[in-house]
This record gives structure tokens, C-alpha cells and sequence, in this order.
């Protein structure tokens, strides 16, 4: 309806506790909560301090008399060949049985789970049967490396492991025991595991491994459950790691009443999702989309959810989104740009949706990484519904900037996730701490306090979490993107400001890749840039010094190889090249925008801060000789 964006960020300015304390009303609550928000609290206040609650409760439990027989979840694996539908009655029974196998091993509230599990049922009811018992689920994707996992078990501290035996990408299985086994060897911290077995490769199960499966059957088939355990507000549903500037992940801690609140509020006003309708988020469950939109956010609010064991193209071609939506009914699908752009590669004139029956489609909505606009108008155009860029990260949980279709579907404008939603008063600084006019790039900012689902904290580490975000800009959270905000109050995002990259819509950090190839002994120092890729929007690409009299030779594949290896094969991380010497500013920095503008072939200016002038035409020459003989 006209002027309902208007209005509701009026609302909410006017006076968010009791904005929120409206949205509330959308949770059954064991306390429900007297006040939304305690400024006292926490690093900049906490949202419903005094409420009770349990966020599996909401998911599962509360549908089953009202829609037990409908889907809750549909999982559809090209990859196997199989599909599987699993109503709420079902699924309320799977969480109960595997809260049951959680209770057993002795997991209370407060402990934490590692979930390190594909695309399949399981990891939904795992990280359910965490949320049932109390328990705070960490779920790390699978597209990670043993030193990766290692890292997050070392933080976490998990009492348990709830692994399945393999993944399966296309042409190839991943057994995940050997990766587990090496993340136990070089992690301080070895819980037990137990092992989902799949028929593709089951593990083989050690001395301090458990049968999943069998465990689980055991209890479903005696019909075991345990009650929800009451929660606070601010009790901790979850600790989800990303990429920061440096080589250690983040651990992003999410509360649980905040975080179904605000989902909860999203489906409904800016998905324009109905209890009953599907929603697909054609992510995986180890991203934060995965969380919030694959997992949470439908079931909170009674929909059915799709868990896809696929890619958009090659499972088995690039028609396969359009199936899945005609056969499922889906009304909406979020995706990432770089699947549209992969799709649009092998389908360019987007002739492959008209095979299907796509009436009941409603919207696509896009988010990850910035939506280029060509591909905006490709979907469109093969698509004929609104095509909605939003923008948020792991840290915030939902939409910071989006186009609220529930509420009022605003005009799009290409390259905008469009407008802030409310709880984000989204505010553009110089790089000193001013507000700048519109339609001035500068740092991207979110004045404080966050709203309900943001980050409280990082996970065991306060001062962590306000260097990270908090002290850069006084009374600011700082997002570390650059952006503007145009005249008729449209956000534009552009870029990170710091060493993140976003590689086929992951996010990933130079900094990991820099220390593994730092750690080679033929590598004196280097540089991780994330250079233009027309399909992956990213990829890395290593720039190193090689030590004196060091070979050479295959030094390429040496390098490849242990990223792949200990980050893992989803940084993509395939070319490096080898240069005399780094630019840096004459302070130590290296300065990768600079080179990052070389490897791209656009043109730059000169650092004036730069030490030595002939490094940067080091680089020009190695990028151009590399692009003659590649
Ligand atoms: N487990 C193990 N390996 C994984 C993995 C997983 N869960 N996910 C990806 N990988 C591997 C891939 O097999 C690939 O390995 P390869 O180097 O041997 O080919 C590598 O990691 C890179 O994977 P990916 O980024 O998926 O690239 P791709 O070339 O296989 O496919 C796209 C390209 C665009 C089709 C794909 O990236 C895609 O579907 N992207 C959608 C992104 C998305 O959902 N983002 C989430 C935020 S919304
Ligand atoms: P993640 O935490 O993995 O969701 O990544 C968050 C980062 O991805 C943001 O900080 C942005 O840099 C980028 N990003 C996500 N969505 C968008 C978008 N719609 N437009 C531009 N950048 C985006």
C-alpha cells in the first residue's frame, strides 16, 4: 500500500521499543517480554532482556496442531537423485528424537555443538534439536578445510560434533571423517562425533565416533522427545563464524528472541511470505542465508522450506531453478547474483523458464554480493516478476537495506538494495567520523543501537567485537562496506573497505589465504587481492615473493594446492603470480586496492604515499606477461 514503507519507519523512529514490542506478538513466548530493549545492557544495549522463550518451539512444536500435515521441509537432491518431504508432524518428532541422542551425550543448555553437516534434512533437525535443548549450534560449511574447522573448534569449544559422512558435489564425494580427524589432530579441542552415515561414503567410525543414524532410528522408533528448555531473550541461539580482516574468523554470537522477532517480521514484510507458502533460499546451511532462510525464518512462520542438494547449473542444467520452483510451488527464491550469472552463461537469451509453469512465482530476491545490474534485467526479463536486491551480512542476520514487497514494493532502482528497513538508521561517514552529503561515497554506518537479531557480541570476545565494529566511528557500528545514499534516500553498496572478499557470493578473507602461502618456504611475502571474475564476481589471486634462489617451477601448483588443503576448495583459489617485490606505502602497508586495480587492467593513480614507484610497474609487468601466456 502507498506510503506504508513511510509509515513504518515513522513508527519505528517514533518509538522502537514499542515498534518491537508489536512485532513481538508474532512469538509464543514462555515470558513474553515487558520491555524490548535495555540500553544498560550489554555493549550497546540488549532487546528483550526479560523475555523467556524457545526459538525450536516456534520452528516446530507450536505448527503441529494448526499444520502438522503440511511440509515443513522439502528436500530435493539432483545430487542423489532423491526427494523427501518431511511434514511438521514429522519433523517435531526427528527434532524430539535427536534432542533425545543430544541429552544422552550429556549436552545441557549453554553447551556447544558443531554441525558440520551438507545439504540434507539432518543439519535442519540437528540445529533444531540444539535450539530445543539450549544448547548453541555452530554449523561450519562444508566447502571448509580441516585447518578451518580446527580453528572454530578451538573457539567454540564444542562438546560435540554432529557430522554427516559426506558430502556430495557434482563428479565428486567428500568423505568429511579424514577432514575431521585432521581438524581434531590440530585442534586443542577433540569432542566425539557422530556421524549421519550416507550410503555415497559412510565413515568409518573411531574410537570417540557414533552412529548417528542408528542412535537417532533408536529414538524416533521409541518415540523419545525432551521438552524445550525455557531460554532467555538473550541467551545465545547460535555462534556463526565469518571472515574478517585477519586470519582468525569471527565468531558472530545470535540471541534468540531478538533473532525470531526480526525474521519473522522480514518473512512477512519483506519476502511477503504466508503461513502455508514455499520459500526457497538456494543457499546452504553454513551461511548465515542458510540460517535465516533456509532454516529459521520459514518455520518460525508455519511455511515450507526447500533444501536444495544441487547447483544452478550442471544438476543437470541451467533449467534446474525453474523446475524445482514449478514442482514445489515455490512463491519466492533468494539466491546469490553469481547463480543468475552462471544460469544467464549457459542460458543467455533466458529461454529455459518458459518450460516450466511459473504462475505462482512471485519475486526473486538477490543478496551476497552486489547485484550487477545486467544480471538484474536478465532475470527480469526471463523471469516477469520483480527482481529485489537486498543487502545484510552474517553479523546482522537480516535485510540492514531491502525493498520491503510485503509492506510496499517500492520502485526499483538498478545497483540499489534500495531502502533501509527499520531498526537501521543507515548513515554514510567520511573516513574521519562526518556524515557526508548524498550521493557521496563514503564508509557505510549503522547508527547504535543495533535493532533485535544483530550481533550482541563476538563470541568470547568483547574488545574484539568494538575494535572490529565499534570503535572506528563513535556511537557507529561500522559495516566495513562503502557505499552512498542517492537523493530520494536509495542505498548504494559498492565495496568492502577492508580485506574481505566475496568469491562466488562467500565471503572470504586475504588474510587466511596470505598466512597459508606465507607458511610455504619458498615464500618470502605476498599479496591476496580478489580480482574481477565475470561469473564468481571474485576470484583471489596471489601475488608472492619468492625467496632467493628458491624453484619455481611448479611452484604455481604447490601453492594452489595447500590453499585448497587448508582453507579449503571454496576460496577458489587457482592462480598465483610471482613478483620481485610488493608496493607498499612507505609506513609497511602493501597496497592491495592499488594492485587489485592493476590485475583488473583498470587504471589508477599513483599512491602518493607509495615508497618505491617501480614495485607497482613490477606488478603491470607480471599480470601482462601472465595475461599473454595465459
Ligand atoms: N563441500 C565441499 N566442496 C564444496 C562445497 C561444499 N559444501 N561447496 C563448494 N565446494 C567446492 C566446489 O566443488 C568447487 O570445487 P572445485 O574447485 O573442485 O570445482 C569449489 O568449492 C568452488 O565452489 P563454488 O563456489 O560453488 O563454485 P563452482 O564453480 O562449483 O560453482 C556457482 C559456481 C556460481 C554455480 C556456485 O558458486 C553457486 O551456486 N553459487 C551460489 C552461491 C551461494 O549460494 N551463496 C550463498 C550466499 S546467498
Ligand atoms: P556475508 O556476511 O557473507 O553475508 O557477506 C556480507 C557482505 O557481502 C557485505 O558486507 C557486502 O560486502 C556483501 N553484500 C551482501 N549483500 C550485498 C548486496 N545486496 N549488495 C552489495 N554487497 C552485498
Amino acid at each position: 500500500m502507498a506510503g506504508e514503507y513511510a509509515a513504518t519507519m515513522q513508527a519505528w523512529r517514533d518509538d522502537p521499543s514499542a515498534f518491537w514490542l508489536r512485532a513481538a506478538d508474532a512469538i509464543d513466548w514462555v515470558e513474553p517480554p515487558k520491555a524490548a530493549f535495555d540500553p544498560s545492557a550489554g555493549v550497546y544495549g540488549r532487546w528483550f532482556p526479560d523475555a523467556v522463550c524457545n526459538t525450536c518451539w516456534n520452528a516446530v512444536d507450536r505448527h503441529v496442531e494448526t499444520r502438522g500435515d503440511q511440509p515443513a521441509i522439502i528436500h530435493d537432491s539432483p545430487l542423489t537423485g532423491r526427494q523427501r518431504i518431511i511434514t511438521y508432524r514429522d519433523l517435531a518428532a526427528r527434532v524430539g528424537a535427536m534432542a533425545a541422542v543430544l541429552k544422552d551425550f550429556g549436552i545441557a543448555k549453554g553447551d556447544r555443538v558443531v554441525v558440520y553437516m551438507p545439504m540434507i534434512p539432518e543439519a535442519l533437525v540437528a540445529m533444531l534439536a540444539c535450539a530445543r535443548v539450549g544448547a548453541i549450534h555452530s554449523v561450519v560449511f562444508g566447502g571448509f578445510a580441516a585447518r578451518e574447522l580446527a580453528a572454530r573448534l578451538d573457539d567454540a569449544e564444542p562438546a560435540l560434533i554432529l557430522a554427516a559422512s559426506c558430502g556430495i558435489e557434482p563428479g565428486r564425494v567428500i568423505a568429511y571423517e579424514p577432514l575431521i580427524s585432521e581438524a581434531k589432530r590440530l585442534a586443542k579441542v577433540r569432542p566425539p562425533v557422530l556421524y549421519w552415515q550416507r550410503e555415497a561414503a559412510p565413515a568409518d567410525l573411531a574410537a570417540d565416533d557414533y552412529d548417528l543414524g542408528a542412535l537417532f532410528a533408536a529414538a524416533l522408533e521409541e518415540g523419545r522427545t525432551v521438552p524445550c528448555e525455557p531460554m532467555k531473550g538473550t541467551d545465545p541461539l547460535y555462534i556463526l563464524y565469518t571472515s574478517g580482516t585477519t586470519g582468525r574468523p569471527k565468531g558472530v554470537v545470535r540471541d534468540n528472541a531478538g533473532h525470531m522477532v526480526a525474521l519473522a517480521w522480514s518473512m512477512r514484510n519483506i519476502y511477503n511470505i504466508e503461513p502455508g507458502e514455499v520459500f526457497w533460499a538456494a543457499s546452504d546451511v553454513g551461511w548465515v542465508v542458510g540460517h535465516s532462510y533456509i532454516v529459521y525464518a520459514p518455520l518460525l512462520i508455519g511455511a515450507t522450506t526447500i533444501v536444495y542438494e544441487g547447483k544452478p547449473v550442471g544438476t543437470p542444467d541451467a533449467g534446474a531453478f525453474w523446475r524445482l520452483i514449478a514442482e514445489h510451488k515455490v512463491v519466492s527464491l533468494f539466491t546469490a547474483p553469481t547463480a543468475i550469472r552462471a544460469i544467464k552463461k549457459d542460458d543467455p537469451d533466458g529461454r529455459m523458464p518458459a518450460d516450466h509453469d511459473l504462475s505462482h512465482f512471485r519475486a526473486l530476491f538477490l543478496a551476497g554480493e552486489r547485484a550487477d545490474p545486467a544480471s538484474i534485467v536478465w532475470a527480469e526479463k526471463a523471469l516477469g516478476v520483480p527482481v529485489v536486491d537486498h543487502w545484510w551480512q552474517t553479523e546482522t542476520g537480516w535485510a540492514i537495506v531491502g525493498n520491503p514487497l510485503g509492506l510496499e514494493p517500492l520502485p526499483i532502482k538498478h545497483g540499489s538494495p534500495t531502502k533501509p528497513m527499520p531498526g537501521y538508521d543507515v548513515v554514510i561517514l567520511s573516513d574521519d567520523g562526518e556524515p557526508v552529503p548524498a550521493g557521496t561515497l563514503g564508509n557505510v554506518a549503522i547508527r547504535l543501537p543495533l535493532p533485535p537479531s544483530c550481533l550482541p557480541t563476538l563470541w568470547g570476545d568483547e574488545e574484539r567485537f568494538r575494535s572490529a565494529y565499534l570503535d572506528a566511528f563513535k556511537g557507529y557500528y561500522n559495516t566495513s562496506d562503502a557505499g552512498m545514499i542517492d537523493d530520494d534516500g536509495y542505498v548504494f553498496v559498492m565495496a568492502r573497505t577492508d580485506d574481505v572478499i566475496n568469491v562466488a557470493g562467500h565471503r572470504l578473507s586475504t588474510g587466511v589465504m596470505e598466512d597459508v602461502l606465507t607458511s610455504h618456504p619458498s615464500v618470502v611475502e605476498c599479496a591476496v587481492v580478489g580480482a574481477d571474475d565475470p561469473i564468481k564476481g571474485q576470484v583471489p589471486l596471489g601475488f608472492v615473493v619468492v625467496r632467493p634462489g628458491a624453484e619455481i617451477d611448479g611452484l604455481e601448483a604447490e601453492l594452489v594446492a595447500k590453499v585448497r588443503h587448508e582453507v579449503g576448495p571454496v576460496a577458489a583459489f587457482k592462480h598465483v603470480i610471482p613478483v620481485p617485490r610488493l608496493p607498499k606505502t612507505r609506513s609497511g602497508k602493501t597496497l592491495r586496492a592499488t594492485i587489485k586495480k592493476i590485475a583488473d587492467g583498470e587504471t589508477y593513480t599513483m599512491p602518493a604515499t607509495i615508497d618505491d614507484p617501480e614495485a607497482l610497474a613490477d606488478i603491470e609487468i607480471a599480470v601482462t606477461s601472465r595475461g599473454a601466456t595465459a
